[in-house]
């Protein structure tokens, strides 16, 4: 998840460096028991951030001190036998224009879709897709690799350049990364091949890649064949886990809210990626909460792990608790129907109350988080949110990117 809390200055070769706070963060969540710990977005390129704060890595901001903070997340991350996996991303469109105004695009219909008043997305042409693009994630593999990682999550769903390439509506190209599925990802049979070949020959280093439901959409329709025929490519490109979202209740792809667990679209989704004989580890998450409907979707084959987000910023070791059977459900959360900016707001703000204080052995995982189970805090969140959304706003209209995330201090 997001956390930006990395270093942000108006001097791109200065921005995304991790600190003492995201070590904090990880260390605590790797005493959580997670099997494998995953960051939030790790940018590839300088100024085509998701949000001030986003980590970076790329060859304008690589220094010696950059890899020394690197190598401590990785150890932070597997300081508790956790795998550490980076995810790396372009936020494309979705880069605010107070940091961007030429964000890369992989074709015109997503262009148009994200017009915003002060930013007009530069279309990527064939040889930039080959000579800018995927060498920026090929580097940040490779770094990320040098600096202890296991692997890395190619950041597919919405927010990203990539998602972007993958879906339909989107991606209108009519040339060899447009139009069908298989020239929708040929970028992801690239940049898989490309990865590895800049690796040593003889480790193992986990290649991954994060999709979403609706970027199997066109006209409010799943087309299960192609998810189907996404599933078979992933798989024998050698993609070493997919992890499957779209279910999370959160703002999905084209602004439309996502439907829950039961979404007929989100099954049928999912049982292409788990019905094909597969290689690949399948992961889903979102809205996984109780113990049952996990170990339910476990049980029902094709499916090796379930992610869990929300869950892990109100309780740090909740991983702990449900695979040690102290609970059979994460903490209610009176946020919970409100809509997707106040979720993700204050699971973000939860972030950061992690990553104030450092680990200590002696002390419990979820001292000094806010509780927002508790609903005269989380209304007190909401009315503070409101007012922080609105100075961001005009901000943002003003060109002044709006750094880190609200933290609410009760
Ligand atoms: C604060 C916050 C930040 C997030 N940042 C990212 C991100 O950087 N990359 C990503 O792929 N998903 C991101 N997500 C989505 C989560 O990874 C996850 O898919 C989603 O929250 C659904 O899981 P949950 O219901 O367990 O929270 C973020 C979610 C939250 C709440």
């Amino acid at each position: 998840m997001s956390e930006r809390l990395a270093s942000f200055d108006k001097d791109p070769s200065l921005r995304g460096i991790p600190n003492r706070k995201l070590i904090n963060l990880y260390e605590k969540w790797a005493h959580g028991n997670f099997g494998m710990l995953l960051t939030g977005n790790v940018i590839v390129h300088p100024t085509h951030l998701e949000g001030g704060g986003n980590m970076v890595v790329c060859q304008e901001n690589d220094t010696p001190e950059l890899r020394s903070w690197f190598k401590k997340l990785a150890e932070a991350m597997k300081s508790n036998g956790s795998l550490a996996v980076a995810q790396i991303s372009d936020a494309g469109i979705n880069t605010p224009s107070s940091i961007d105004q030429s964000p890369w695009a992989p074709s015109d219909r997503c262009k148009e879709t994200h017009q915003k008043p002060n930013s007009d997305a530069h279309v990527l042409t064939e040889e930039e897709i080959e000579t800018l693009v995927i060498p920026r994630y090929v580097y940040a593999a490779k770094f990320l690799y040098e600096c202890g990682f296991d692997g890395i999550e190619l950041h597919s769903a919405p927010i990203s350049l990539l998602s972007h390439f993958l879906s339909a509506e989107m991606n209108n190209r009519n040339d060899s990364y447009g139009g069908s599925i298989v020239r929708r990802m040929k970028i992801f049979e690239e940049l898989e091949s490309n990865i590895r070949a800049a690796l040593p020959e003889d480790i193992k280093f986990l290649i991954g890649v994060k999709i979403h439901k609706n970027l199997f959409l066109k006209d409010n329709k799943l087309m299960k064949k192609e998810c189907k025929m996404a599933a078979r490519m992933f798989d024998k490109l050698g993609y070493d886990f997919i992890e499957a979202t779209g279910s999370s209740g959160l703002v999905g792809y084209r602004g439309n809210k996502d439907n829950n667990l039961i979404d007929q679209d989100y099954n049928d989704y999912i049982d292409e990626f788990k019905k094909l004989p597969h290689n690949y580890t399948l992961y889903l998450t979102g809205k996984f909460r109780e113990a049952k409907k996990m170990v339910d979707a476990l049980e029902d084959g094709g499916v090796q792990g379930i992610g869990l987000g929300r869950p892990a910023t109100a309780e740090p070791d909740i991983a702990d608790k449900i695979l040690s059977g102290k609970v059979k459900t994460a903490k209610p959360n009176a946020l919970d129907e409100e809509t997707a900016v106040v979720q993700v707001m204050a699971a973000a703000s939860q972030i950061w109350d992690i990553a104030q204080t450092p680990y200590n052995p002696d002390d419990s995982l979820s001292s000094g988080i806010v509780d927002f189970s508790n609903e005269a805090l989380a209304g007190n969140f909401k009315n503070e949110l409101m007012k922080y959304m609105r100075k961001s706003a005009e901000m943002e209209l003003r060109l002044e990117p709006a750094v880190g995330i609200f933290h609410f201090r009760p």
